[in-house]
């Protein structure tokens, strides 16, 4: 068990505390402490205060001493990646830069489907040592929460491994990983002609296994002209949520209106949204769905932002995700995504910081992290500069100094 800590000081230390959880933000609702520290304990916040007070007050306790002026902030999370896969798709990149459209390098066989292959041909090792090295990489840019979902096997066997191997990660990595199964990814090319058996097979033989193993509590599907349609997604969702699965679903990415289902059903997230219409963004709005925009795929696709303005305005709960996967985005980084859509949406620091920290907790169902305050986990990270606009002004340049996970520096 770890000792207790103190770290700081911080310049000024944005606890992202006391937010609403929806809606529009202005940068003087943020919480700054000056000259701050955060006391430790066993991976938790035990105390925030001013650093020589703290300091005076704790004189035994070890100091992780910041000695260039930083700013302060909750670890990032990224509620949204497809981090657990094999192989490149360079080539489809290629093809879509050369004038290919997504749909109509899905249709030649390319697309999520190459990855299906490449996934199904590596072991589960390898998948854990490929996640494993994706989550260090995110670690140390400040994310210390992440959401990855299965969605690249498309056999019972091969969603097993995939949600065995996040699970693996998950163990032996110090990032902390929710995995959700995105078994409905796209039909297999086994089922091409019935998708609706492949759906009733993931609720009869994958979804009870999932359960018996304990491998996801998050279920999601592609709903999409060239993935699954509304009226087989509606039947599968209510079956899931029946069985007890929290439900994140993939919508609106190219056509509209699949996110009245995930309002519908209650779901915790409708994520993409760049096609929703303002019907669409009324409707999360009025719902208890966050609505989670995906940057690094609009600039993987070279497609338009969703309208996080607009739903905010609206008075959705927004949150920003990576999508990392190596498909339509393949860049996964959430802190140069947030600053570049935020410029493009025309969000505030507190919205935009909100939708990488407490928002997104709160879409993950995850009541312990997110802000920082006495009791929630010790994950916060350090960037080298006197004001917080500078970290969203250097547009993703200005990395995280020091990353704490659970009270640990990241080496
Ligand atoms: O969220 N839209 C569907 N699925 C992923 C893409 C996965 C892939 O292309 O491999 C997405 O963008
Ligand atoms: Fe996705």
């Amino acid at each position: 068990m770890e000792k207790p800590k103190l770290i700081g000081p911080f310049t000024q230390l944005l606890t992202m505390r006391e937010l609403p959880l929806k809606g529009p933000l202005a940068d003087d609702q943020l919480e700054i402490h000056q000259n701050a520290a955060i006391l430790t304990e066993a991976g938790r916040i035990t105390a925030i205060g001013d650093f020589d007070e703290l300091k005076k007050r704790h004189t035994a306790v070890k100091v992780d001493e910041i000695s260039t002026p930083s700013i302060g902030l909750p670890g990032f999370i990224d509620v949204h990646t497809h981090m657990c896969s094999a192989g490149s798709r360079a080539r489809d990149y290629t093809m879509r830069i050369g004038g290919t459209s997504y749909l109509d390098i899905a249709k030649a066989g390319g697309g999520i489907l190459d990855t299906v292959r490449q996934t199904r041909a590596a072991s589960e090792d390898l998948l854990t040592k490929l996640l494993m090295q994706r989550c260090t990489r995110h670690l140390q840019e400040g994310v210390t929460t992440c959401e990855v979902k299965s969605g690249y096997g498309l056999t019972v066997a091969d969603e097993l491994k995939m949600l065995r191997s996040i699970n693996k990660a998950n163990q032996l990595h110090e990032m902390d990983i929710v995995p959700t199964c995105l078994a409905a990814h796209t039909p297999p090319p086994e089922f091409r002609k019935n998708s609706q058996a492949y759906l009733q097979l993931i609720l009869e033989e994958l979804l009870p296994q999932i359960q018996k193993e304990n491998l996801a509590a998050r279920v999601d599907i592609f709903i999409e002209e060239s993935a699954f349609s509304r009226s087989e997604a509606e039947p599968f969702l209510k079956a899931a949520k029946a069985m007890g699965f929290s439900l994140a679903i993939h919508v609106d990415q190219f056509t509209a209106g699949s996110s009245l289902i995930a309002c519908k059903l209650g779901a915790v997230s409708a994520d993409h949204l760049e096609a929703s219409t303002n019907k669409e963004i009324a409707a999360l709005a009025q719902s208890d769905t966050a609505a989670v925009v995906l940057p690094g795929c609009s600039l993987g696709l070279g497609l338009d932002y969703a309208p996080a303005r607009k739903l905010l305005d609206g008075g959705a709960s927004l949150v920003i995700a990576t999508d990392w996967n190596p498909g339509s985005a393949p860049m996964g980084d959430l802190l140069l995504q947030a600053a570049v859509m935020g410029a493009a949406e025309k969000l505030s620091a507190a919205e935009t910081f909100a939708a990488i920290t407490s928002r997104a907790a709160a879409a993950l169902e995850l009541s312990d992290r997110g802000k920082l305050s006495i009791g929630k986990l010790a994950d916060l990270q350090a960037y080298a500069c006197n004001d917080f606009r500078e970290i969203l002004y250097n547009q993703g340049k200005l990395k995280a100094t020091q990353v704490w996970k659970r009270g640990f520096l990241i080496g």
